[in-house]
């Protein structure tokens, strides 16, 4: 099979880092994960204080795109790994670690799958040739993997939609192809941690229950699955409950997997996106969810989906804005003094 691989092989220079104390450095005293998204696009590489503000601030890096199926794959048998070359040599480079995202999402599939109208043993293969060649391109340098992400519906059950991937599941039970992903990726990578992530898991109720039933029956079956993501993107007016955080975040913690807070970010409506109280509610959102994390011994890592206000996906048609830790300007929010003295704490 012809295969074409394209990778980046010149030298990459990123200007040295931003003065002050960032994130980081309380986190890592710690022994902790704290990180973000990182946007690879023209506007942000030509900001010059995007990378080093990254490099600062945190010690665990995500790209938001790059790692996606549609990214790496953009036509069957031809990889395009160039991008993400560049953010793992740029982790590499300022000593952070880099979570890999993702393997396994009905909403990154390229075209050329979508209308992929062959059997559903060959799209099986064109997924395990997918897994297989992202994960081993890149072994011993990734932290973790999420490996699935979103395939549990809102009632908790799987869902049957998930773009093509449940017709590799023809004969079987669905959710088959869930525990082929997470055994190609580890056959690929047996030292990667291998994550299922998904959105409105982080508290009890219907889609959280299914997440645990999930996991816990690949557990059950030896399936190599080492952690959960639960992303917290919250909206503004979700309720947020501290005791179901901790009661949630112990029962997955209980079957033996990792957590990480994999993509939380937390839009203010864009009438109050000055309002310093909700500016402050929404730095309490964020030092529930870090608090919790950091009192549960399993939750190793804290993400946030972008890094400044002037660049995040919750602008991307929403009536919500201003999501993360730094405003637009890149000075910090009261939700960054409250994750920093979170961190701060013994
Ligand atoms: C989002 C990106 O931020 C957007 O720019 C893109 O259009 C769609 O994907 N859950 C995830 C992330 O796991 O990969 C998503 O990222 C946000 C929701």
């Amino acid at each position: 099979m012809k295969r074409i691989m394209l990778a980046a092989g010149g030298v990459l220079l990123v200007c040295g880092l931003a003065q002050g104390a960032g994130l980081r450095d309380l986190a890592q005293k710690r022994g902790f994960l704290i990180g973000g998204a990182m946007r690879l696009y023209p506007e942000t590489l030509a900001d010059p204080q995007y990378l080093p503000t990254f490099a600062r601030e945190f010690n665990v890096v995500v790209p938001e795109h790059v790692m996606k199926f549609r990214d790496t794959q953009p036509k069957e048998n031809v990889y395009d790994f160039r991008k993400a070359d560049f953010l793992v040599k740029f982790a590499e480079d300022h000593g952070m670690k880099v979570r890999g995202h993702t393997l396994v999402w009905h909403e990154a599939v390229p075209d050329w799958v979508e209308a992929y109208k062959g059997s559903s043993e060959t799209l099986r293969e064109i997924l395990k040739d997918h897994i297989t060649t992202e994960v081993g391109y890149f072994k011993g340098r990734i932290l973790a993997w999420d490996v699935v992400n979103e395939a549990v519906a809102k009632d908790g059950s799987l869902a049957p939609d998930a773009g093509p991937w449940p017709r590799i599941d023809q004969g079987r039970a669905l959710g088959g192809y869930i525990a082929d992903a997470f055994r190609w990726a580890h056959a690929a990578d047996p030292k990667a941690l291998l994550f299922y992530n998904d959105w409105g898991a982080e508290q009890l109720g219907a889609k959280s229950d299914g997440v645990y039933a999930l996991l816990k029956r690949l557990r059950a079956q030896g399936v190599p699955v080492d952690g959960v993501g639960f992303q917290a993107h919250i909206d503004y007016d979700e309720p947020v409950s501290e005791d179901s955080l901790r009661a949630n975040f112990k029962r997955f913690s209980d079957l033996g997997l990792i957590i990480h807070i994999t993509e939380m970010d937390f839009g203010i409506p864009d009438k109050l996106r000055s309002d310093p109280k909700a500016l402050a509610k929404q730095a309490d959102v964020y030092r529930l969810f870090l608090k919790v994390c950091l009192e549960t011994p399993r939750c190793q890592a804290f993400l946030t989906w972008g890094l400044t206000d002037k660049y995040s996906w919750i602008d991307e048609g929403g009536e919500d804005t201003a999501p993360l830790l730094l405003d637009k300007d890149y000075r910090p929010k009261p939700a960054y003094a409250a994750v920093k003295a979170l961190l701060r704490r013994p």
